[in-house]
């Protein structure tokens, strides 16, 4: 992957703030990537407007239109296929992949999660650390395997959790503080292949990873 420009699909259900970070990254050439196509499987979803508004062609794969899991899935390979990604990245993809979807992307599927992994797989991740009196609470990028939120973790990176705080700030903080950091960074190691993943470890600049990297790891350009 690393001297062509890369490649990349995104999966989108809502607001689209981490497509944001990659169409910014992508544009100022931290990430040497082109988006070649954005799916969303909600029509309404706001993060189409930023695709087109960036001349990302789009293309909406309601799941409702599908009967089962499996029949979604199968369209969305069939429309992800042709483009050959290096990367498909899940950017508030808020649906739960089949098998067959996750076997067609393996090694080159990747997550991001609001929380640190594996605490708080699942939904309202920031309200359940609140719940739980956590100090630190933030976000996991991770490959995607069969298990929800359950891919090895790549890149977790951290926040104080604040007195006040409840989960509308911290949502707001971890996005802003960290996914939109860390996502395109780990983009930007996968297709440089400085970040890989070979014979089941995790593997970076030559190294194997016992931990996930953090945000200490981050080049200059995404802290
Ligand atoms: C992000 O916080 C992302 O981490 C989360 O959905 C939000 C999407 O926001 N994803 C998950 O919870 C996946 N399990 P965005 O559409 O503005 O990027």
């Amino acid at each position: 992957m690393s001297d062509a420009r890369g490649r990349l699909v995104v999966l989108i259900s809502g607001r689209g703030r981490n497509l944001q970070a990659f169409i910014e990254a992508t544009r100022d050439g931290r990430v040497r990537a082109d988006i070649a196509l954005v799916i969303s499987n909600r029509a309404d979803a706001a993060g189409l407007a930023l695709a087109q508004a960036a001349g990302i062609p789009t293309q909406v794969i309601s799941h409702r239109d599908y009967p089962t899991r499996e029949a979604f899935d199968a369209q969305m390979v069939a429309a992800i296929g042709p483009h050959q990604p290096d990367l498909v990245l899940l950017a508030g993809f808020m649906r739960i992949l089949t098998a067959g979807f996750i076997r067609a992307f393996e090694g080159r599927l990747l997550n991001i999660h609001p929380s640190l992994l594996p605490r708080y797989p699942g939904l309202d991740t920031h309200a359940k650390a609140l719940a739980n009196g956590d100090a630190e609470h933030g976000a996991s990028v991770h490959l995607v395997t069969e298990e929800l939120d359950g891919g090895p973790v790549l890149l977790q990176a951290s926040l104080s959790v604040h007195a006040d705080d409840d989960a509308q700030t911290l949502a707001a903080r971890v996005m802003d503080e960290i996914e939109t950091r860390i996502y395109p960074q780990v983009v930007a190691w996968m297709l440089g292949d400085e970040l890989r993943f070979v014979d089941g470890q995790r593997r970076f600049r030559g190294r194997s990873l016992q931990q996930p990297l953090t945000a200490r790891d981050l080049d200059p350009d995404f802290r």
